[in-house]
């Protein structure tokens, strides 16, 4: 049997820093688990950029093939439930983190983190879904699961020129919902943002409140900020209202109080993509095989090979990609 080899991108520690290196590995350095995929795309999330730079401590071991999103065809598979040629994404999971993740060519996960991607979507749309996307619809779900349905009010998101924040735009639009688009880029944004289907597009400064209860303005939201922005969301939220808090882009604390809980009602829903149920993933993927633009989507996602995926995760921390950053693992 022949020996393969493959290449992939390694975070790994470097004297008293960090390094990323493309390297070539061979299927014997594959972790365990029984589904191996042939990785055609990856892409690039907040979290790979936090990943790359070494914030946070997230990577428990090195080194670390980085990439906490896969899309590619399963080539070998030890269960029925996921066959030989499938088309299959694993989005989190601890990918990228605890275990080999999908910035390289191939990789070996465990059965139960593959999520077949469902008709229509094909392989590059799939990658330019990604956690961003399959998080936005995973914040829908909670919206519509509080009540908040079209025609409820107008429903706000955060960082809406980002990866999760656009889709979550593209998706709430579709179903029909009023979006109110929030960006730190009016400026440069503002068009973009309304071809996506929001209503309107607000400055983020208008999120940087004091936290105190203010006018009643959305009957959801979708944050991917934190700190005061969230706190201001929550504070501006309609009697009933529901926020899903999916990010952390502005800070991780949240400096507010319970006055929007006991006198409007609120319901603040977390939302979490790497350990979410299958069934879930499933539903969220099902949500946006059925009602997002994927022509739309192809119009915010830049392609860029292997090699720069490093530097342009950069550009991620920087908050200045405008939608979604797929990776080429062929070229
Ligand atoms: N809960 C989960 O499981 C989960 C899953 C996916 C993502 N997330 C989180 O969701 C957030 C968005 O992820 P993403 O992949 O969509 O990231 P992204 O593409 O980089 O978008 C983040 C957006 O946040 C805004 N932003 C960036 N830095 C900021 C700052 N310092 N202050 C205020 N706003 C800032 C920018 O939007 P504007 O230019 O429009 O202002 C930026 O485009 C991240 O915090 C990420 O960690 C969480």
């Amino acid at each position: 049997m022949s020996v393969r080899s493959f290449r992939a991108l390694e975070v790994d520690e470097d004297g008293d820093g960090y390094a990323v290196r493309l390297v070539e590995r061979l299927d014997a350095d594959l972790p365990d688990g029984d589904v191996v995929v042939d990785v055609r795309w990856s892409d690039l999330n907040y979290k790979d950029g936090l990943i790359m730079s070494g914030r946070f401590g997230l990577v428990r071991r090195f080194p670390m093939t980085a990439g906490i999103d896969l899309v590619g065809t399963v080539v070998e598979s030890g269960v029925a439930e996921v066959p030989v040629g499938r088309l299959v994404t694993v989005n989190g999971n601890g990918l990228g983190t605890d275990h080999p993740g999908g910035l390289a060519e191939r990789a070996r996960v465990p059965h139960a983190w593959v999520t077949p991607v469902p008709e229509p979507i094909d392989a590059l749309s799939a990658a330019a879904i990604g956690t961003a996307g399959y998080t936005a619809a995973l914040a829908v779900l909670a919206l519509r699961g509080n009540g908040v349905e079209p025609g409820s009010g107008p429903v706000l998101v955060t960082g809406a020129a980002g990866g999760a924040g656009s889709i979550a735009v593209l998706l709430l639009a579709a179903l029909g919902h009023e979006v109110v688009a929030s960006t730190g880029r009016r400026r440069m944004e503002e068009e973009s943002l309304l071809r996506l289907g929001a209503s309107s597009v607000v400055d983020r400064l208008e999120l940087l409140g004091d936290g105190e209860l203010g006018r009643a303005s959305w009957a959801g939201a979708i944050d991917t900020l934190g700190s005061r922005a969230l706190a201001t969301v929550l504070a501006r939220t309609r009697y009933g209202g529901t926020v899903a808090a999916m990010g952390m882009a502005m800070g991780v604390d949240l400096p507010t109080s319970v006055v929007p809980f006991i006198s409007r009602a609120v319901t603040l829903a977390g939302i979490d993509s790497v350990h979410a149920p299958p069934e879930l993933r499933r539903d969220a993927w099902q949500l946006l095989a059925d009602h997002l633009d994927l022509a739309a989507l192809r119009g915010i996602t830049e392609v860029v090979p292997l090699e720069q995926a490093a530097e342009r995760s950069r550009a991620v921390m920087a908050g200045t990609v405008r939608g979604r950053l797929v990776v080429d693992v062929r070229a």
